[in-house]
């Protein structure tokens, strides 16, 4: 079981609260995406569910266990950083394989896994190129590789694909919607792109200044958004507000 359930969570740094009481049930197999305006608190929420980031209360429960103390290696997540860390002087093939190494996977195992993800990412001919020599599209592929090499409980995924250019990134789109529907594994995916929004998420949670707007179906948020904020938030082109009254 891999549910992820935040109750009452909250993010303080010094006096600034960053997350307000935030409750969100995440299902098993879920694909979770978290959209918002720059800075209203998604990359937070995410490194608090992966354990890189203190929480100041509530609770975090990934499957039927509190986490709250459980330090990030133990949470059986796996997780794409906004700020790639990945290892300069390593090859390509060795950054993809590190975590099955750490594991000792058998080598066989490791081969197909790292060359079967490398034709997914579409980066097979540089599998033997030093990190350092790659351009931001190429890394952020590799560090997808990275997360998607392992078998955890939950992806978690911030902005993936933003270093990406267009043709790239609508081809990604679709095998990570494919790779979904596959491995079922719980994901939660921040994204300031609509189209990743509408067409990964199985619901969508509309964030705003730390505050969840709402939680919903792609379908439920733009045709039926809660408030104003998320009426004007979702779609690509803004929705024609009228002042009316009631009677
Ligand atoms: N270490 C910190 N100290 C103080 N404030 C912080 C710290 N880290 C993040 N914040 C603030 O918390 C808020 C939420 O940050 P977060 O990184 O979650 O934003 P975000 O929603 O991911 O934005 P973006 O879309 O730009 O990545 C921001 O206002 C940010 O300035
Ligand atoms: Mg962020």
């Amino acid at each position: 079981m891999s549910q992820v359930t935040l109750k009452n969570v909250v993010k303080s740094y010094g006096d600034v609260k960053v997350i307000h009481n935030i409750n969100l049930d995440i299902q098993d197999n879920e694909f979770i995406v978290l959209v918002g305006p720059s800075g209203c608190g998604n990359s937070t929420a995410l490194r608090m569910i992966a354990g890189l980031e203190t929480i100041s209360d509530g609770t975090i429960e990934i499957g039927d266990k509190v986490v709250n103390d459980v330090p990030p290696k133990s949470r059986n997540t796996s997780m794409f950083f906004q700020d790639y860390a990945l290892y300069p002087e390593m090859t390509v093939y060795q950054n993809i394989a590190f975590s099955l190494r750490m594991k000792k996977s058998q080598q066989a195992d490791i081969e197909k896994k790292v060359q079967n993800l490398a034709e997914l990412l579409d980066i097979t001919n540089l599998l033997n190129r030093k990190l350092q020599t790659l351009s931001d599209s190429q890394r952020q592929r590799v560090a997808m590789g990275r997360t998607l090499v392992r078998d955890p409980e939950v992806f978690l995924f911030d902005e993936p694909l933003s270093n990406l250019d267009p043709k790239l990134r609508n081809q990604m789109r679709v095998e990570l919607k494919k790779l979904h529907t596959k491995l079922k594994t719980t994901t939660v995916y921040v994204t300031h792109d609509q189209v990743e929004a509408m067409t990964l998420a199985d619901r969508i949670v509309v964030m705003k200044d730390g505050h969840i707007q709402q939680v919903g179906t792609p379908a439920e948020v733009y045709e039926k958004p809660a408030n104003m904020f998320v009426a004007d938030f979702i779609g690509n082109r803004s929705m024609n507000m009228v002042k009316a009254e009631i009677s």
